[in-house]
């Protein structure tokens, strides 16, 4: 089948090598020169584990090619898939422009029958605006050709993307089309061989199980997090609360961990988006409201325990293991990362960092500065550092060498934002060991 993608960032990339896998022939279509440039020399622009290698079998097998023309992507495939950014807009609103731009060029490119697949994350009513788009950039050169829309939201996890993809618990279709659920069906049938797994339903339905699906994610982050908060003002253990809890199959063991609060690209904005859509329809969605305001203090938890452990932090280093906003991945948005940071440069603390993947990002959103030095490896960092701070639960971290981290700090203290040792353990073997809702009392 002939595909074409809009947008080749962590979905549009994603989407279009696995599609070219399965043996189709997919045009992946950005506006950015360079990442167009770099992935036509076969580099690929984001870490992703795996993504390398499909895309480029698919490059050589000559079933997966890279361009900026929208165009020559429009005249290509049969599915035109639109998985541009959404970000949020000033009001936290998601912003449409991009989506609603590619919609605009389908409308003016196409000679033939079209089938238009939202997969970008987008608040409900878009695929009336989408379809609108194409309408008006057909009316406007007096064409008439026959599309459809879909809501075809992308549900991959960052960091394990492709087998998500290869391997989707579900695939939702929003449609009231038949002929467009027929299409997608033999599409994704390679994907969902041992039995369907595609849902279908109204597209306004499609839409917003995209952000209940987010939303309740972070709102169990958020709650844990809560939770988290108390142990610590009541002298309790927020790991063994989890393991109590997840016990009860209602509840499960998944996504019940505490921490320095959710980040990427996805929860922050979606819940942010959801909450300004529920105000527009003049609803007040009071656990998003919380859910979001939880999560925003969460990010400021380690700072808050790193500046009660110094008082003042003018002069101060603090290493840092890991940036990105969680790990296998090198994804810096609304990273923890950068709230912690952040803080401890206005105190004026300096950081040293280290991460397996996302130094390169950092160097992109901070460039240099005198504050903050990137090192190649994890014991780097701690030289001439006065306390170890973890944000980024990558496997590297888990099991250090806790008598070379002594020697190396000048006090003996980790605050741990993902909770990855043991508090007895730390503290016999003479740290201060601040986690997150493990008994210590929060100031
Ligand atoms: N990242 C995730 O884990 C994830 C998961 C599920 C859904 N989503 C949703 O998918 C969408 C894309 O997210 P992402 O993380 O891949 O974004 P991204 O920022 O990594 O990539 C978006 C890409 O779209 C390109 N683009 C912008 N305008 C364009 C245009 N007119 N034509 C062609 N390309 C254009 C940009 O240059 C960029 O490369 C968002 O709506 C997001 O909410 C993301």
């Amino acid at each position: 089948m002939r595909i074409t993608v809009f947008g080749s960032g962590y979905v549009g990339l994603v989407t279009g090598a696995c599609l070219a896998d399965a043996g189709n022939h997919v045009v992946c279509v950005d506006v950015d020169e360079r990442k167009v440039a770099m992935l036509t020399q076969g580099r690929i622009p984001i870490h992703e584990p795996g993504l390398d290698a499909v895309v480029k079998r698919n490059f050589d097998a000559g079933r997966l090619r890279f361009t900026t023309s929208a165009e020559e992507g429009v005249q290509h495939g049969l599915f035109q898939f639109i998985a541009v950014g959404t970000p949020p807009d000033g009001d936290g609103a998601a912003d449409l422009r991009y989506v609603l731009a590619v919609a605009n060029s389908i409308g003016e490119h196409m000679t033939e029958y079209k089938l238009v697949i939202t997969k970008s994350t987008v608040p409900v009513g878009t695929a009336d605006k989408v379809r609108e788009a194409v309408s008006a950039s057909l009316a406007a050169r007096q064409a008439t050709i026959e599309f459809d829309t879909v809501s075809n939201p992308e549900f991959l996890k960052e960091g394990a993307a492709i087998e998500d993809f290869m391997r989707p618990d579900r695939v939702v279709v929003g449609t009231d089309s038949e002929h467009a659920t027929e299409l997608l069906r033999s599409l994704y049938e390679p994907f969902t061989r041992n039995r369907d797994r595609m849902i279908v339903m109204d597209v306004r339905s499609a839409e917003l199980t995209k952000y209940a699906a987010n939303a309740m994610l972070a709102t169990k982050i958020s709650f844990m997090n809560e939770l988290a908060n108390l142990a610590e003002h009541f002298g309790a253990d927020i790991e063994s609360v989890r393991l109590g809890i997840g016990s009860d199959p209602r509840i499960g063991y998944a996504f019940i961990y505490p921490g320095a609060g959710y980040g990427g690209s996805c929860f922050p904005k979606d819940v942010q988006a959801l909450r300004r859509s529920a105000d527009e329809v003049g609803y007040e969605a009071s656990i998003l409201t919380a859910v979001e305001s939880v999560n925003n203090r969460q990010k400021r938890v380690l700072f808050e325990k790193i500046q009660a452990h110094f008082g003042d932090l003018r002069g101060k280093t603090i290493a840092l293991w890991g940036l990105a906003f969680k790990p296998n991945t090198d994804d810096m948005r609304e990273a923890a990362s950068r709230v912690l940071m952040e803080s401890l440069w206005s105190a004026g603390a300096k950081v040293r960092a280290y991460d397996p993947v996302a130094m390169p990002e950092c160097v992109r959103i901070y460039g240099q500065r005198e504050d903050l030095v990137l090192c190649q490896t994890s014991p780097e960092v701690l030289d001439g550092a006065d306390a170890l701070a973890i944000v980024t639960e990558w496997r590297e971290f888990r099991s250090p060498d806790f008598d070379a981290i002594k020697r190396a700090l000048r006090i003996p203290a980790i605050f741990d934002g993902r909770n990855l040792y043991d508090p007895a353990q730390m503290a016999r073997a003479g740290f201060s060991y601040y986690a997150i809702g493990r008994g210590q009392r929060s100031k």
